[in-house]
């Protein structure tokens, strides 16, 4: 398939793309897919009404049939047409954090087909807030079903070059705009259950959700390997954001870090070895291979390198990466929950 590319880069306004912006929308609304850059990880997306369309999407990716898709909307005259009943605690979530990268799993209605939630009757919404993302919702007047624009399986895509590696000739569109700012993918929020429970940490912490709607319980398979086969987000039982390299994490002090490091890279002479840190950490270490996730104290960073940095490893045909233990608190829990599932939960 010849995959058109809709450059945004020089202008992200509307004024400046209205030829592109039309173009876009007449493929969505007319059963088309397309990829587009949002805050949190570009995403692939199809007219969540159209139950053809969203097929597409788990053609193009190779993505499982069980694992369901996020609702993109705009406005909420959208919201009404996706779901049953806000909840009280949702409608302050959405007052608190939207537009911006939190989705929250609600009832769906009959307008939403079943393939979008995989069998499911509820349904994940989430009101983007880059510019780009929200021109084109609003432009093709229907909400937007998106999973990440990755491959099923591979790191997901932050970059522009990222969606063209995996997606070019799989897709009608790609709008390329700039790096996604935050990184890591929408923290994911239940609120279904009597105690909202965070199926997926991201940007925003429990910590913050705590703030605004007080009890809130966490997933316990975000930090561990636990195979549910009736998973509360079915997402979470297959592999995840893996990079071509075996990754292992490394913890400990400084000096058993180094330590154990020093002998690993002894052991495998004759591997392409790679190690994944952080500013403060990379003197620590002797290898040829060090990609810096960012600074130790600055979350952001941490969040916005990490799949960039998978991704890269790839590029440079590693073997094996080595990374660094980060210290887990609420604000890292994301960056270390894609770490965890980028090396298949192996500890050194
Ligand atoms: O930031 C994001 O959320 C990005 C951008 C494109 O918006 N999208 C994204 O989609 O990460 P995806 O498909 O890669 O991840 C969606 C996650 C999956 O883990 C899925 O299982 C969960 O959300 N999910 C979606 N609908 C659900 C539902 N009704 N119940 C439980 N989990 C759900
Ligand atoms: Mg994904």
């Amino acid at each position: 398939m010849k995959t058109q590319i809709f450059d945004f880069t020089k202008s992200p306004s509307p004024l400046a793309n209205l030829g592109s912006l039309v173009e876009i929308s007449r493929l969505l609304t007319t059963g088309e897919i397309v990829a587009f850059p949002t805050e949190t990880v570009y995403g692939l997306g199809a007219n969540a009404f159209d139950a053809e369309a969203v097929n597409k999407i788990f053609a193009a990716k190779g993505r499982p049939a069980d694992n369901p898709l996020i609702v993109h909307i705009a406005d909420s005259k959208m919201l009404n047409v996706v779901v049953k009943t806000v909840p009280k605690k949702a409608k302050a979530l959405m007052d608190a954090f939207w537009p911006g990268p939190l989705t929250i799993i609600m009832k769906k209605t009959e307008a939403i087909p079943m393939v979008v939630t995989a069998g499911l009757d509820t349904v994940g919404v989430r009101m983007p807030s880059n510019q780009i993302a929200r021109m084109m919702i609003e432009s093709a007047g229907v909400p937007i079903a998106a999973p990440s624009a990755n491959l099923s399986g591979k790191p997901s895509p932050t970059k522009g070059e990222h969606v063209l590696q995996d997606m070019n000739g799989r897709v009608a569109g790609i709008i390329i705009g700039d790096d996604s700012s935050v990184g890591v993918e929408s923290t994911v929020i239940d609120v279904t259950q009597e105690v909202p429970i965070i199926l997926r940490p991201g940007a925003i912490t429990s910590e913050d959700i705590r703030q605004i709607i007080g009890e809130i319980n966490v997933s316990e398979s975000i930090l561990k390997n636990v195979y549910v086969e009736h998973a509360a987000a079915p997402g979470m039982k297959y592999r995840h954001y893996a990079p071509k390299g075996e990754l292992y994490i490394v913890g400990g002090t400084d000096q058993e870090r180094q330590a154990k490091i020093a002998k690993q890279i002894k052991e495998h002479k004759n591997k392409r070895i790679g190690l994944l840190v952080t500013d403060e950490t990379r003197d620590l270490y002797q290898a040829d291979i060090k990609l810096s996730l960012g600074s130790k104290n600055k979350v952001e960073e941490l969040n916005h390198n990490i799949f960039a940095c998978l991704r890269r490893f790839d590029t440079l045909k590693v073997d094996i990466i080595y990374a660094e233990a980060l210290t887990l608190n609420s604000s890292t829990m994301a960056v270390i929950n894609r770490m965890y599932k980028a090396g298949g939960y192996r500890f050194i």
